[in-house]
């Protein structure tokens, strides 16, 4: 009979829809990050240093002038930051909220926070030296926050966010500049090597933490060619104007440290995913070709004379600082712009979208 051939049919039309739609709807619960939630230095402090007692701030211009509506939020760079990249690339808001600013709700939060401080570090010693919220701290308040999100959204939806968000590490920069490097707080008690294992340790005793608390997807941003900051340059003794190649090796040799202990971590801990990101190689290319990615200076910041200015120096000479800043990889003599962090935070999405190795 025809007519039953025909609904024969349309029953193994229907079924395959049917299919179809479970496993799309399958793959997209698979893949959806609820919320990126990030923790650092001032490379992911979208506002948290300004609630707290500290000189280190971004809260004027010229940070922000690039921001929606042109507001100095606090972030040290002339527009968003890399995390604030990795939300929107992931679907989620155009900027993640800072844990600290009281004017964000709960429910603002749940999508995406930052408990990162500028001066923070890897090290709290590094963190206290410039007043800023050490590690420990931040991990502190993401314990607090999943309790408030847990009155907020319910026991079983909060367990969701914090299994499924993407955590991320944007952080380590300032031990080294800040603690080693040029100021040697820690050089009297470590050697460069000593330190660069307590470093590595550290990295690994937060990622343990924050995987102990529910964490599973961390990515793991390595640090940048440190020596090749404008302000590294400024100060290159050896060889002014040019990239301190020491300091680019002990950038190199922390990265390969980190590298080693995240996919160490990946195999031992069930269900983690922690990614290395390599940030050098990355950075290093944008600073060697500028012009292969539409930056016309890698050498000075924006803001000033671009060899030295960085927090409230940034805003003393602003007639001198760059119309735009697009053009430039480093908005200040220590921190990207803003396209610079685009750059960045594509390679962070990229690398979360693959499954563990
Ligand atoms: C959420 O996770 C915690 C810790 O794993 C567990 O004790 C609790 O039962 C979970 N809550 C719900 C509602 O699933």
């Amino acid at each position: 009979m025809t007519t039953t051939k025909v609904f024969l049919d349309m029953f193994l039309v229907l079924q395959l829809l049917l299919l179809l739609l479970l496993l799309r709807g399958a793959a997209a619960d698979d893949s959806r990050v609820p919320a990126v939630i990030v923790f650092g230095d001032s490379t992911a402090d979208t506002g948290n240093n300004n609630f707290i007692q500290t000189l280190l701030r971004g809260n004027y211009t010229p940070y922000g002038r690039d921001f929606a509506g042109g507001v100095a939020t606090g972030r040290f760079s002339n527009g968003r930051l890399a995390a604030d990249f990795v939300s929107q690339g992931l679907g989620l808001p155009p900027a993640v909220p800072a844990y600290l600013d009281p004017g964000h709700s709960i429910h603002q939060l749940a999508s995406g926070v930052s408990f990162a401080s500028a001066g923070s570090g890897f090290d709290d010693i590094t963190a206290q030296i410039f007043s800023a919220v050490t590690l420990t701290q931040q991990i502190e308040h993401f314990k607090e926050y999943k309790e408030k999100l847990r009155r907020e959204l319910g026991g079983a939806a909060a367990n969701h966010t914090v299994a499924s968000s993407l955590y991320l590490f944007s952080v380590g920069g300032s031990d080294y500049l800040g603690n080693y490097l040029l100021f040697p707080v820690r050089r009297y008690r470590f050697t460069l090597l000593e330190y660069e294992a307590y470093l590595v340790g550290a990295a690994e005793a937060a990622v343990r933490a924050v995987y102990a608390l529910g964490a599973r997807r961390v990515r793991l941003p390595g640090l940048p060619p440190l020596g090749c900051l404008p302000l590294q340059r400024t100060v290159n003794l050896a060889a002014p104007g040019d990239c301190n190649r020491w300091h680019n090796m002990v950038a190199r040799r922390f990265n390969r440290g980190l590298r080693a202990m995240a996919s160490r971590l990946s195999r031992e801990l069930p269900g983690a995913q922690v990614v290395y990101v390599d940030v050098y190689r990355l950075l290093a290319d944008v600073i060697a070709t500028p012009w292969a990615y539409g930056f016309e200076d890698a050498v000075r910041g924006c803001c000033g004379t671009g060899y030295f200015e960085t927090g409230v120096l940034c805003s003393l000479d602003n007639a001198l600082t760059c119309r735009d800043a697009d053009k430039y990889v480093f908005f200040d003599a220590v921190h990207p712009s803003q396209r610079a962090y685009k750059i960045i935070a594509d390679a962070i999405v990229h690398a979360a979208s693959h499954r563990p190795e």
